[in-house]
């Protein structure tokens, strides 16, 4: 009997398919994954991918980015309800009113939203970019949506006025500093790397603030032999595998995103079966959209 990984093999060059999967997803979907990685990698491989197909593992503003940066490509999301709940904590009308609030101040927005609030946008960031980017714009005043603490953690880097949204991750925003003091107690010689959409009072208690993929070079870069993992346990894994000889351990119990965990090998192969379901994103969201993403990729 051929096994899940043969058939998912063999569809991939009926297809002339590539998989992409986001450091989040399950070990399983990871090993089956041609490339992995954080948003903005993800974003650079979709944008240059030679495929005809793009089966995204990962949660839908991940999918839809990568159809707003190949049109052309067929984009699939195995799982149609993977979402960010934090992508829908701004509006179109929402981010709209906010500029109408702050005239000549341009509006940052993080991939982590709808392609419509995207085309809304001056330009794009991801959190392993968030940083250089609004330090790279001209004015004083800066719009910042939706993440909160992102938005916190750019204004403590940069010299500018942030307007923030008050969005969130569900994830990160329930590590709290009670959970970072008790890891750091377990592990006094681990080094504590968190991601920045955690809250600040755990941001200021970490000793790197990084991307998910920022912490393969921060680990890659450091001497020390055990890690603190201040995100989702997803990131455990390729961690683990890419570093063997090193330790990791979760900043606390249970950080799971729900919906980055929809999507199984059984999910990839029916997907790949029906080409089903499939991402689309109206051509003038895509033309308006595709501009605050180039804008970002040209600035990474
Ligand atoms: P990265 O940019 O680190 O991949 O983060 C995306 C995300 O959804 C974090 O929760
Ligand atoms: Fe969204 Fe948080 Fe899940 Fe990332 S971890 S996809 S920000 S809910």
């Amino acid at each position: 009997m051929k096994s899940k990984i043969d058939i998912i093999n063999k569809l991939k060059k009926k297809l002339n398919a590539v998989i992409l999967g986001h450091n989040y997803q399950s070990p399983e979907v990871q090993d089956i994954s041609d490339f992995t990685g954080d948003s903005l990698e993800l974003s650079k491989q979709a944008s240059r991918t030679g495929a005809d197909v793009i089966i995204f593992c990962g949660v839908d503003f991940m999918a839809e980015t990568a159809k707003i940066l190949s049109p052309g490509k067929k984009v699939i999301l195995p799982v149609r309800n993977a979402t960010c709940p934090m992508a829908n904590m701004i509006t179109p009308q929402q981010l709209r009113d906010l500029k109408a609030e702050n005239p000549g101040a341009p509006a940052v927005t993080y991939v982590n939203t709808t392609a419509a609030v995207k085309a809304e946008s001056d330009v794009c960031c991801t959190s392993s970019n968030a940083v250089r980017i609004v330090g790279t714009l001209e004015q004083d005043k800066v719009i910042f949506a939706p993440d909160r603490n992102l938005a916190h953690y750019v204004s403590t880097r940069v010299d500018k006025h942030i307007v923030s949204w008050p969005g969130y991750c569900y994830v990160h925003n329930s590590i709290t500093a009670l959970d970072a003091a008790g890891a750091r107690e377990a592990h006094p010689d681990a080094v504590l790397m968190v991601h920045p959409e955690c809250r600040p009072e755990v941001a200021v208690m970490a000793d790197h603030v990084v991307s998910t993929g920022q912490m393969f070079s921060l680990v890659e870069n450091s001497k020390a032999k055990s890690f603190i993992v201040g995100t989702e346990e997803g990131m455990l894994y390729p961690l683990g595998k890419r570093f063997p000889d090193r330790e990791f351990f979760p900043i606390g119990p249970g950080f799971i995103c729900k919906n980055m965990k929809k999507i199984t090998l059984d999910k990839v192969i029916k997907s790949m079966k029906e080409l089903e379901p499939e991402i689309t994103v109206p051509p003038e969201t895509i033309e308006k959209a595709a501009s605050a993403l180039g804008r970002m990729l040209e600035l990474s």
